[in-house]
């Protein structure tokens, strides 16, 4: 239990701003982004500095009470939401949201952990640069999630996932020392890299409180289109086809199927379709040239008018300016949205060897569908990262019960499916809560038991997020695989 001499020390610490112990203040961030999964907290902390995150962990540390950190509450694995006990506090980090250098010259940016994604965006625009990570949650997803749950997105294709973005780490580590790691070295062989622990760690081995990032240059042009086509073996064929054509200006090529985009339609206000016909694939593709470039438009015209030719597309539009452009965009990223009022659906975000996913989605959406009948598989998203939300629609009325119990069921057949084809259950969202027994059922021991010896060996109290990511050692003699 959480004593109040450690509330009233914290209080005292953080001030008004940065402490509550009111309930009804406390609740919207102690449940989950999809509403799904509910918790509990004694109370919100909400450091506005590094000193004072060290100070958090430091007292959490001797009081042995856990914390859970969290940016903007949108993660997709129930990550930042704590467990029901109320034991735990919730460690936001949404105050501490300075930029505290960007420098054109050595493109990098460094950013405190509460820096809102969007926010970056504007401010490295307004220096004729840009950070190249961008996700439909950009308006409320932090500096500090993102590392955390080493974020993918839509230009992962052209520049990677955070963990490639990343140059530099400051971090409050579990005993509440600080770690200040943020030198954009670029070579750098001291060992064990701490940086890449704290990346992907989800919380779990410490605060991330700013990171050092890498820019790039603003774009000069943009041509964004909208493609129909039959299958996913045709959309990959012309996302290759597109590269030998273009090379790298390709920076995002997002696969829709018919329903995903049906469910926007229905769902999202002000949506429109963008081809007269319904297609049972969809891309969507952004091609960028550098300022002084030319227009990539040209080349894309010219290979999309190819693709049509030999019958690989089958119907095309390029946006005709910035505002439809946009509207595009948000089709794409209204999926999710559009997924959580449609109602329950087992969402899965799992990764094969590119060329092997088309052959995946097809197969494996025709097993879950007969082995449980009525629901339909919504499978969208990085198609050129071999990355896909292979989401199971519930049938037609089912209630949210139907989560707990045929979803579960739906889940472990999915993953199953995964595994024999040799992928990943979290491509780029990460484990949280949700993946956890999943990870621990279908993880090689030995890599489990690494992942539990550097837990321990960095949170020997176990403070930081517990539940998340690690999964508890089976009770001796309990026989399991983990
Ligand atoms: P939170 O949700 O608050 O936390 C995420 C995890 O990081 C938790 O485990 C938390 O404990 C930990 N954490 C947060 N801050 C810190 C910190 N400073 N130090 C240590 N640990 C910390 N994800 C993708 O990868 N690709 C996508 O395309 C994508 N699209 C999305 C679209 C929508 C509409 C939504 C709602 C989510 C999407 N996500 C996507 C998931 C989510 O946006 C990312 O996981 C994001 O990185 C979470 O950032 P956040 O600030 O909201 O973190
Ligand atoms: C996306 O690519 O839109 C996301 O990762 C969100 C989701 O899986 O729902
Ligand atoms: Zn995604």
């Amino acid at each position: 239990m959480t004593s109040s001499p450690l509330l009233e020390r914290l209080s005292a610490r953080l001030g008004p701003k940065g402490f509550t112990a009111d309930p009804v203040a406390i609740a919207p961030w102690a449940e989950d982004w999809r509403g799904r999964w509910k918790g509990a907290a004694a109370a919100l902390l909400s450091p506005a500095s590094t000193e004072e995150v060290a100070d958090v962990v430091r007292l959490c540390a001797e009081a042995r009470v856990p914390l859970v950190p969290q940016g903007g509450n949108t993660s997709m694995a129930a990550g930042a939401t704590p467990d029901a006990s109320g034991d735990a506090m919730i460690l936001s980090l949404r105050r501490m949201n300075r930029i505290r250098a960007l420098d054109a010259d050595t493109d990098s940016a460094v950013c405190e952990a509460g820096v809102i994604l969007a926010d970056l965006h504007t401010a490295t625009a307004e220096v004729g640069r840009r950070f190249p990570l961008t996700l439909g949650a950009k308006g409320s997803a932090t500096i500090g999630g993102l590392a955390s749950t080493n974020a993918g997105g839509t230009q992962v294709l052209r520049f990677g996932t955070m963990r490639t973005l990343i140059q530099g780490i400051e971090a409050v580590l579990p005993d509440g020392s600080v770690w200040n790691g943020l030198t954009a070295l670029k070579k750098d062989n001291r060992g064990y890299d701490l940086k890449h622990l704290l990346v992907g760690g989800e919380g779990t081995l410490g605060v991330i409180t700013a990171a050092n990032l890498r820019l790039v240059p603003a774009v000069g042009a943009r041509s964004v289109a909208w493609i129909g086509l039959d299958t996913p073996d045709a959309a990959l064929d012309l996302l290759r086809m597109l590269e030998a054509a273009m090379g790298d200006a390709v920076e995002s090529f997002e696969l829709v199927p018919r329903v995903a985009l049906d469910l926007v339609l229905a769902h999202v206000p002000g949506t429109r379709a963008p081809l007269a016909e319904p297609h049972a694939w969809n891309v969507l593709i952004e091609a960028v040239s550098p300022m002084a470039a030319p227009s990539p438009e040209k080349a894309l015209y010219e290979a999309l008018h190819s693709a049509l030719g030999t019958g690989l597309a089958a119907d095309a539009v390029i946006a005709a300016n910035e505002r439809q452009a946009e509207n595009f965009w948000r089709l794409r990223d209204s999926i999710s949205e559009a997924e959580k009022q449609a109602g329950p659906a087992a969402k899965h975000d799992i990764s094969v060897e590119v060329a092997a996913m088309p052959r995946f989605m097809r197969e494996g959406s025709a097993a879950v569908e007969s082995a449980f009948p009525g629901t339909r598989v919504i499978a969208f998203g990085h198609l050129g990262d071999g990355n896909v939300h292979f989401n199971v629609g519930a049938p037609l009325g089912a209630g949210p019960e139907w989560q707990e119990s045929e979803g579960t069921r739906v889940t472990s057949y999915a993953h199953d499916l995964v595994v024999a084809a040799g992928g990943s259950i979290s491509a780029e969202h990460g484990i949280g809560q949700m993946r956890l027994a999943e990870l621990a059922r279908l993880t090689d021991p030995a890599r489990l038991a690494a992942q539990r010896a550097i837990k321990a060996a960095l949170d020997p109290h176990g403070i930081m997020n517990p539940g998340k990511l690690v999964p508890p050692a089976p009770a001796p003699g309990a026989g399991s695989l983990a």
